[in-house]
């Protein structure tokens, strides 16, 4: 029924109980907890970028962001050099791809990641115990761009200009995170990792029970970090020892996390957290872009890097070919826990 498109399409027919499949099991369910959790600024940083290029003031950057890498793996990023208009553009381009009619949405939809282009609404859903309240398109970036009318037009320049600044930031970033280990400053870019970029755009619609599921259920991000774009309603929450803390909005600000590639890499020194989104009842969808960076040489194996692995530490993990880590990813049922378990 082509009315009824992805969950935006359901949200909008007047359902007032949403659909069994749905509806996630308690312990995995948000709780109302009474406990007064420290400030979430304090727990997420954010970490001011301006100077990054100084010689004064790089090696605070690199602490601050070292620091944050290694004991949430979850910051925010300010003064990143992008300007706010872009931001609000790439946001409002989602939401306006979103709320589209139905049927030229179907245009683009696949139950397949493998066209350049794809809209869906849980590709893992038959892996997964329940489905997510969201919908998503997925763009491969890297090595190459899809045809550029494999995109939708009402998205295509912002699409595209999205992936030039994210692959400029990706690269300070990776840069920053090598110098945070001490390792060579081009290690991490030298891994394929600008070539193995993706894109994922999110849009949560209004929820008639967002106590029953979630937007995004709990995970860790398998790749080597994600630069992610929210809007501004919140609801991304990072676990943080037994509590879910919120990942509060600031304004012009992108946020960054580490993947399980990055922490296996690391020898464990980085840390990939995991997050999920809450559903929503309020009418204001929550719209994220994600800009993901995997190894593109899948065959190639990962391991932690040797520079790291020392008489007093050990490698922590076995070494693993990107399309097993990959296979495991999409195919078991992780429950919210870490694959980085599976190769220690
Ligand atoms: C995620 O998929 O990890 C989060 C997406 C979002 O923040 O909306
Ligand atoms: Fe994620």
């Amino acid at each position: 029924d082509d009315a009824k498109i992805g969950v935006k399409g359901l949200a909008d027919s007047g359902i007032t109980t949403i659909p069994r499949f749905f509806v996630h099991p308690p312990e995995t369910l948000p709780v109302k907890s009474n406990t007064t959790l420290p400030d979430p600024g304090v727990i997420i940083p954010t970490i001011d970028l301006s100077g990054v290029n100084s010689d004064d003031l790089r090696s605070t950057i690199v602490q601050n962001v070292a620091r944050a890498s290694r004991e949430l793996g979850f910051f925010q990023i300010i003064n990143h050099g992008i300007e706010p208009d872009i931001l609000e553009r790439v946001v409002g381009a989602i939401k306006v791809f979103n709320e589209q009619p139905a049927e030229i949405k179907a245009r683009v939809y696949s139950r397949e990641m493998s066209p350049g282009f794809a809209f869906f609404t849980n590709v893992d859903l038959f892996h997964s115990k329940a489905a997510n309240w969201n919908d998503a398109f997925f763009v491969r970036l890297g090595p190459t761009l899809p045809e550029l009318d494999e995109i939708p037009e009402v998205l295509r320049n912002e699409v595209v200009g999205w992936s030039q600044y994210t692959k400029m930031l990706g690269e300070v970033l990776m840069e920053l995170l090598c110098e945070g280990l001490g390792v060579e400053k081009e290690k991490l870019k030298k891994m394929t990792f600008l070539e193995g970029m993706m894109m994922v755009g999110n849009y949560y619609p209004y929820c008639p029970q967002p106590d029953r599921t979630l937007g995004v259920k709990s995970h860790t991000d398998p790749g080597a970090l994600t630069i992610l774009l929210p809007n501004h309603t919140g609801r991304l929450q990072v676990k943080h020892g037994q509590e879910w803390v919120d990942v509060k909005h600031v304004p012009g600000a992108l946020v960054v996390n580490i993947g399980d590639i990055l922490q296996i890499l690391s020898n464990d020194e980085y840390k990939s957290v995991e997050h999920r989104v809450l559903a929503s009842s309020s009418h204001e969808p929550r719209v994220s872009v994600a800009v993901f960076f995997h190894p593109s040489e899948k065959e190639s194996l990962y391991g932690p890097l040797p520079e790291l692995v020392l008489p007093e530490k050990p490698a922590r993990f076995q070494q693993f070919t990107y399309t097993d880590y990959n296979n495991r990813w999409y195919t078991k049922e992780l429950d919210g826990r870490s694959l980085v378990n599976y190769y220690r």
